[in-house]
């Protein structure tokens, strides 16, 4: 038997069943499909740059190495953040699917791959975001924002590092990447 108290001037608070919940914490259907598109772009990511990092650590070039991985990395905390959403959404978070990976044989073209993917999640994270407000789930939207941000990030380092190889050319670049 639950005791409630009220005090003078209060109304009592009727607690919310478990139906309320559930329809109060249950996320729109399309914004998890959306969320889950997300989570196999950022696993895409997260193999196709510990390919990558892995392979400039393999031909001596520990300083490309170290930013890739860490990039990987990032990707990975990006996935993590979006199943967390699913999951507060009450939707299921697909982890077993996999975009196509794409790997470059060359340092050059590994970025101009990298480039791609960075901008096509930029694109993607834009629409989610314009369409999670749309939805009215802010929470959604902020927590894509702050990933877009990242993916701004990443998109600019890979444009330095071709402006680099455009201005220096690419053996040049590559002498500077071993330390
Ligand atoms: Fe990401
Ligand atoms: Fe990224």
């Amino acid at each position: 038997m639950e005791i409630i108290l009220i005090f003078p001037g209060q109304r009592t608070i009727k607690r919310p069943t478990n139906k309320e919940r559930t329809a109060i914490m249950k996320g729109n259907t399309k914004v998890i499909e959306r969320l889950n598109a997300r989570l196999a772009d950022e696993l895409t990511a997260i193999n196709q740059y510990m390919v990558h990092s892995e392979m400039c650590a393999n031909w001596g070039y520990a300083k490309l190495h170290a930013v890739i991985e860490k990039r990987a990395i990032n990707e990975m905390k990006h996935a993590e953040k979006l199943i967390g959403r699913i999951l507060f959404l009450e939707g299921r978070p697909v982890v077993s699917i996999l975009n196509k990976i794409s790997i470059g044989a060359k340092v050059e073209d590994q970025h101009a791959r990298d480039w791609q993917a960075e901008n096509d999640a930029v694109k993607a994270y834009n629409d989610d975001i314009r369409f999670a407000a749309e939805s009215g789930d802010n929470g959604t939207r902020d927590m894509l924002t702050d990933i877009l941000k990242d993916e701004e990030d990443h998109i600019n380092w890979i444009e330095e590092q071709l402006d680099q190889i455009a201005q220096l050319g690419v053996q040049n670049y590559l002498v500077e990447q071993m330390h």
